[in-house]
């Protein structure tokens, strides 16, 4: 093994001056090794392509994140044992059985019945910014929007979705960073715990039949199966709500500050809209919301020729994958004729994102909005930081400055 994959750590990432070169960073490590132990993580760590997405549906690993809970710190554990009844972190047949349950409302065909009102949402949010001449993005459209997609699919009343947002995110934090002290970590669990009560309360409630085949419908009709355990049921929900916001605020941010560095590229776009799926394909796969991607080897196994033991941990760092030139050539040029498909940023196998055609669609939509309506868009304000953490890549704020309507 390469001398500079030994001394490596993926940790570093962590570190504020390597956030702004991350995929300097990344090629770096993949190219001394694309497959190394990582002893200060004590984990695997993959940043090939090959590797990556061939490890996500292997069905030698497991995606069951915490095997053991009694080894998780006292503050973590509350917040560990709702996280092991996620689908994101079970493996058959349960994970089978509670994507089948909600995946119904996620089918392009449900997700394109959502275009008109999420259409309605970014027209709001960018009438009031456009007459002031200077937004955050992050703040004003890129945290509210996804926000208000998914409390819509769950049926959460307007006033309640600041709160949920609050909890949210200690528990995006205590995913993203492994290294939590107990403070935090205890933040991460209560906060789990507010939401499942409030989410317990909002599905027992009766204030009429939701619509047919909506998350929300389906979600209530698990409720009254016997057969089907409440609690389960509320961890998925927490799953869907946590999963479908946080992300595509981090794509809406991250894609955005990407078009305001590559002003030729944006301009492509405005003169070729068609372009803009290609656009949402390649600005997912350029600076990917989602960086890691966990496994754990079933058993002894060898992966890419090394021997790795049962219960090892392979961390599939996807935003290092999109980068990777044996799968796209020139990969740090955002190139939006660029051949489709390859990437792994919603990832890959039996867990790929449920929700991608929801982001895709959400995504879509603000990408058009923005060219179309603040197509003088440039960067004001301090330089863009990004937010610490492994798992996710998104910034604090992104603030610009245009023309006010
Ligand atoms: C741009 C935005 C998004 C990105 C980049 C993203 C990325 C990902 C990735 C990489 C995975 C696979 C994780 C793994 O295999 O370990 C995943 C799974 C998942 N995502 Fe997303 N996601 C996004 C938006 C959403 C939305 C909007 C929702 C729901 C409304 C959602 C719900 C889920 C769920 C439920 C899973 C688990 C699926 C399973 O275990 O079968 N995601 N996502």
């Amino acid at each position: 093994m390469p001398t500079h994959a030994r001394s490596a750590t993926l940790l570093s990432a962590l570190r504020p001056q390597n956030q702004d070169r991350l995929y300097d960073f990344y090629r770096d490590l993949r190219t001394a090794d694309e497959l190394y132990f990582d002893h200060h993580v004590n984990a695997w760590v993959a940043t090939g392509h090959a590797v990556v997405s061939s490890t996500a549906g292997d069905p030698r690993f497991s995606s069951v994140r915490y095997p053991d809970i009694e080894a998780v710190s006292e503050e973590l554990r509350p917040l560990a044992r709702v996280l092991s009844r996620q689908m994101l972190y079970s493996d058959a047949p349960d994970h089978a059985r509670l994507r089948t349950l909600l995946s119904r409302a996620f089918t392009p065909r449900a997700v394109a019945a959502l275009r008109e009102r999420v259409s309605d949402a970014v027209d709001l949010i960018i009438s009031r910014v456009a007459l002031t001449g200077r937004t955050d993005i992050v703040a004003d459209l890129a945290r509210p929007l996804p926000l208000a997609v998914i409390c819509d699919l769950l049926g959460v009343p307007e006033e309640d979705r600041g709160m949920l947002s609050a909890w949210s995110d200690p528990v995006a934090a205590a995913i993203g960073d492994s290294r939590l002290g107990p403070e935090e970590s205890r933040a991460a669990s209560d906060s789990m715990e507010h939401m499942l009560t409030y989410l317990r309360q909002l599905l027992s409630r009766e204030d009429g039949p939701p619509a047919p085949h909506t998350l929300r419908a389906l979600l209530a009709t698990g409720a009254q199966n016997p057969d089907q355990d409440f609690n389960e049921l509320l961890a998925n929900c927490a799953l869907l709500l946590i999963a479908g916001h946080e992300t595509t605020t981090h794509f809406i941010g991250n894609a955005t500050l990407a078009l305001l560095e590559h002003p030729e590229a944006a301009s492509q776009l405005r003169d070729r809209p068609e372009l803009i799926p290609a656009a949402i394909e390649e600005l997912l796969r350029y600076d990917s919301p989602v960086q890691l991607m966990l496994r754990r080897a079933r058993h002894d196994l060898n992966l890419a020729g090394r021997s790795l033991t049962a219960g090892q941990t392979v961390l599939l760092v996807c935003g290092a994958a999109n980068r990777d030139p044996a799968a796209f050539s020139d990969p740090d040029v955002l190139d939006f004729d660029r051949p489709p498909g390859g990437h792994v940023a919603f990832g890959y196998g039996p867990h790929f994102c449920l929700g991608a055609a929801l982001a895709r669609l959400e995504g879509a939509i603000v990408l058009e909005a923005l060219l179309t309506r603040l197509p003088e868009g440039r960067l004001a304000g301090p330089p863009p930081r990004w937010q610490r953490s492994l798992n996710f890549r998104g910034l604090e704020s992104l603030e610009i400055a245009f023309t006010p309507a």
